[in-house]
């Protein structure tokens, strides 16, 4: 039943009961002989009666009407810009879609058959769900039961207890010197044999995918760093690891499908089309997955017999100092991990140097920082300058930082995030939001628009998060929301950060990268993650040489 319905019939009971009331009264004051005295009126009069019924029901009904009318003054809600229809037929430019749509309205409802969808991208609402009124708009049911399949009960998926408990170990691991230490010398290692692979595709001029390049060497450190495993999948030395990242891209795919496809649970059901492509996919990922658990669990226990020590720096073997060993928990915990750090990193990554490509004067701004930031005038060992990459120099890039972070605010690797709305609510912007609604913000859409950004919204300039000594100033994180805000902000923002630096810092400090085809349209791929399709395909050429 609709509010209103429900406010009309809650009023009508109280007219009756009203009416009932007064009625009982009446024929106890006649039972008591003091009509007349009690009332002025004669109510054994049936004109009299009746007239005085018309007069409560009139004003019962202004009273009725009024309030409805304050009802809906109050209950307003967000302009219906399409449907999921509208969706589905720009599912390939969805992103450009929502855009075009926030460009018109900063708040918006697309109609589905199954929910309230409302899209923002008013920074005030933004913080208000985020924030302000956080416990209020969660995963919800509806997420979690589109997410479940591939990511089970991992941090990405849950609210309340279970997300807190999750956030609370993971903050701590996250914020170890363990773990960053850890961390910074896996992707030394890893930027080392990155270079080394475009060295040689420099030195043969063979053009290059490096959105493919960046997704194996970043699932390759966020392995090592997740199951303290080497992977690999950069010299594709490992088969079933290959395999495990297909099916793992695969799997993100059909699951952000299932957020634009109303048939979802019945083609679940059936075991069918999308779906059945999506339980393959999840089961090669979770055989591979378990096999590492397991793995890991038998060599702690190895270890503990034999008494010999053993590095606990990855996350999986710090999980299990801390919490049980139910293979599923840890195969959540860690899964959601890798969807984190793998995809979003690479795709970030790919859209700086795609940028870089488009702009080559900022390329130069970059090489010429790093060179002065590390003080090296030349490098002649790309592992030994990786490997002599300083927190000190990392530190000092702050026009790197900012080409880093122009890059997200227009490629953002969250391109739309959606919450449930838990409880019936007003947003600052005065329209309402009903339980069980979907509400989004959208950090794709967000970064282009000129209300935010002004003008030059759609320009990637890095200036503009300088200040006048070329210092690196952040926005308001409501407003630039790639990494999400509030307490449930990226947990690994910092460690995506320091990943992103270490590379391009090596990266640019020894290449000048060029698009292999200036002609090409380079364009997203519709997925969870801001994927470009087809991959970033460049030429690299030595920096010294050039
Ligand atoms: C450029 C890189 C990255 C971007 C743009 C990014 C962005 C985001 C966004 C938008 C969310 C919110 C998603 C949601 O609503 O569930 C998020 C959450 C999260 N991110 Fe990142 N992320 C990045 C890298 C990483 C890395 C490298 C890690 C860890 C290795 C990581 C770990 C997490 C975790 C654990 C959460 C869930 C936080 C929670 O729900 O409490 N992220 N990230």
């Amino acid at each position: 039943m609709s509010s209103r319905t429900e406010d009309l019939s809650v009023t009508i009971v109280h007219v009756n009961k009203c009416l009932q009331e007064f009625d009982r009264r009446r024929q106890n004051l006649v039972l008591l002989g003091a009509a007349k005295e009690a009332f002025s009126m004669d109510f054994s009069n049936s004109f009299t009666y009746t007239a005085l019924l018309l007069l409560i029901s009139l004003i019962s009904f202004k009273f009725l009407s009024a309030k409805l009318r304050q009802k809906q003054r109050k209950n307003k809600y967000h302009p219906v810009a399409g449907t999921f229809v509208n969706q589905l037929l720009n599912f390939k430019r969805l992103h450009h879609y929502m855009t075009d749509l926030a460009a018109k309205y900063r708040t918006y409802r697309l109609l589905s058959p199954f929910r309230n969808e409302i899209y923002t991208s008013d920074p005030a609402n933004v913080e208000y769900i985020l924030k302000t009124n956080f416990n209020n708009y969660g995963k919800g049911e509806y997420n979690h039961s589109l997410l479940r399949d591939l990511l089970g009960e991992g941090i990405f998926t849950v609210d309340g207890d279970k997300w807190r408990e999750q956030r609370k170990v993971s903050s701590y691991e996250f914020s170890t010197k363990v773990l960053r230490d850890f961390s910074s010398v896996v992707f030394r290692k890893n930027v080392a044999r990155l270079a080394n692979i475009v060295s040689e595709a420099a030195n043969s001029n063979e053009t290059m995918d490096m959105q493919d390049l960046f997704l194996k060497s970043t699932l390759d450190s966020i392995f090592k760093v997740a199951f303290g495993v080497e992977l690999d999948s950069m010299c594709g030395s490992n088969e079933k690891g290959k395999e495990f990242a297909a099916a793992f891209d695969d799997s993100s795919a059909l699951t952000l499908y299932r957020y634009v496809d109303p048939f979802w649970k019945i083609k679940r059901y059936l075991n069918i089309g999308s779906e059945a492509a999506l339980k393959r996919n999840i089961k090669v990922v979770d055989n591979f997955v378990y096999k590492l658990i397991h793995n890991k669990i038998e060599q702690l226990r190895d270890s503990k017999d034999d008494s010999a020590v053993i590095k606990k720096e990855d996350i999986l073997t710090r999980f299990l100092e801390v919490t049980d060993t139910d293979p599923k928990y840890l195969r959540d915990i860690i899964l959601n991990f890798i969807i984190a750090g793998k995809d979003t990193t690479a795709a970030s990554l790919s859209w700086f140097i795609y940028m870089l490509c488009k702009h080559p004067d900022v390329q130069e701004k970059v090489a010429a920082e790093v060179k002065e930031a590390t003080k090296s005038m030349e490098v002649k060992d790309v592992a030994v300058f990786a490997a002599g990459l300083s927190e000190e120099a990392l530190g000092k890039m702050h026009y790197l930082h900012a080409a880093i972070t122009e890059t997200l605010r227009l490629y953002p690797a969250v391109p739309v995030d959606a919450k449930v709305c838990l409880a019936d609510d007003t947003l600052p912007d005065g329209f309402s939001a009903r339980k069980g609604d979907m509400i989004a913000y959208q950090p794709y859409a967000m970064g282009r628009m000129k209300f935010i950004w002004g003008d030059n919204a759609e320009e990637f300039r890095p200036e503009r998060w300088l200040d006048k000594n070329g210092m690196f100033q952040p926005e308001n994180p409501f407003k630039f929301t790639a990494f999400q805000a509030g307490p449930r902000i990226c947990l690994g923002k910092e460690f995506a950060y320091r990943q992103m630096k270490i590379f391009s810092a090596v990266l640019l400090r020894c290449f000048v990268f060029k698009l292999s085809d200036e002609n090409r349209t380079v364009t997203y791929r519709t997925m969870i993650n801001l994927h470009i399709d087809g991959g970033l395909h460049v030429c690299a050429f030595h920096r010294c040489q050039t």
